[in-house]
């Protein structure tokens, strides 16, 4: 495999998000000869971005887009799904493809929506699909990466939505409890975000095309940091401890217990009273004004569902292809519940 060296720019959509802000970081301190330009609505750039890289566009307006995107090898997507997003999604594809960008990874970054059963059968993840097979007939060379559910706050793996509940100090599963569930760290993402970048670069968009290509061929990437069971986060919680209490002498983290809901009756009865969307202090202020409940509570509850039985463990991943042997980087798991601490220092 012939690694580059000529300097690559990869440009990024939704740097100042809840994931893309890590993903921003791993990339600029990456290993790789990157620039990175920041795509955004806003005037201001994201947190550790400048103003010399910094874009401020109208995701309706594809002439913009494409003046912000010229000279850029890659584009790495980490749009929430606020407002008219998916027509901003395909004018940036529009755009990519008009200016000779080489490279797209959508903004997927969840579940893996191409396993099969129904809770996945869902116009928000036929939306996701539709879009990657869009982009890849416009040119693009197309990536989508599942890294499961997020280990940090908000919206992680491990909140009230998906029926772990800090207020009763359970963990309600549809299910036995004892099916792992993959939860990838974002910073892990982020890495495996620059990797993925370098490795298509490197191996595919070159004139003499070395005789290994990694990932040719591939249009989804499987990434798993740590597939735990519910039984084993509780296990996580007793040893670590609740940190907030530690220090007061009142540690409840004892009290923890997994809530298996191992009958569909069982299932469907909590399912109807499930606060879903009961979020805590962090989600809160994460969620834009035109935040949709009924949306947010039909997906997180299919989310609940898969998480119990199975479908949101990947039992076979990429970690390898990616990273052999944690070469690049260590993979992170669930060790403790202030997994938010070191990222947010780093920022
Ligand atoms: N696996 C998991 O557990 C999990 C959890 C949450 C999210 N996700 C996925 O991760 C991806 C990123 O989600 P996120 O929560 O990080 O996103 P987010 O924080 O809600 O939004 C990221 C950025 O996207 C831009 N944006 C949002 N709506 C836009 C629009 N209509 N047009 C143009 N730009 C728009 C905004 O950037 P500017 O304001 O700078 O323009 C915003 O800061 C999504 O695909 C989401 O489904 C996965």
């Amino acid at each position: 495999m012939s690694e580059s060296t000529a300097r690559s720019v990869i440009a990024i959509v939704g740097a100042s998000g809840t994931l893309g802000a890590y993903i921003f970081y791993q990339l600029k301190h990456s290993p790789y000869d990157f620039e990175i330009r920041t795509l955004s609505r806003k005037l201001t750039p994201p947190k550790g971005g400048d103003k010399q890289n910094h874009c401020q566009v109208d995701f309706n307006n594809v002439k913009q887009l494409e003046e912000a995107l010229k000279g850029c090898n890659f584009l790495v997507n980490c749009m929430g799904t606020e407002g008219a997003y998916h027509a901003a999604k395909v004018n940036l594809v529009h755009a990519a493809a008009a200016v000779g960008v080489f490279g797209y990874i959508t903004s997927d970054f969840g579940v893996d929506y191409n396993f099969p059963g129904k809770h996945f059968d869902h116009p928000c993840w036929h939306e996701k699909r539709d879009h990657i097979e869009y982009s890849k007939k416009q040119g693009l060379r197309t990536i989508a990466i599942f890294p499961g559910l997020f280990q940090e706050a908000p919206f992680g793996a491990f909140g009230p939505w998906h029926g772990f509940d800090p207020e009763t100090r359970t963990f309600v599963v549809a299910g036995t409890g004892h099916e792992p569930i993959t939860t990838s760290s974002k910073l892990d993402i982020g890495s495996a975000v620059a990797r993925i970048c370098h490795l298509v670069l490197s191996t595919e968009d070159t004139k003499d095309k070395p005789p290994t290509q990694p990932l040719a061929g591939k249009d989804y990437i499987r990434i798993a940091s740590h597939s735990i069971t519910p039984y084993e986060v509780i296990k996580v919680i007793h040893a670590h401890g609740e940190t907030e209490n530690k220090t007061s002498g009142d540690d409840r983290s004892k009290d923890w217990k997994v809530d298996a809901l191992t009958t569909e009756e069982m299932r469907a009865k909590f399912q109807s009273t499930m606060k879903l969307v009961v979020m805590d202090d962090v989600a809160r202020a994460a969620l834009g004004p035109e935040f949709d409940i009924e949306f947010a509570n039909e997906i997180a509850g299919r989310v609940f569902r898969a998480m119990g039985d199975g479908s949101l463990h990947f039992k076979t991943n990429d970690n390898e292809l990616l990273n052999p042997g944690q070469k690049y980087w260590k993979w992170r798991s669930v060790s403790n519940f202030e997994r938010d601490t070191i990222p947010k220092a780093l920022f």
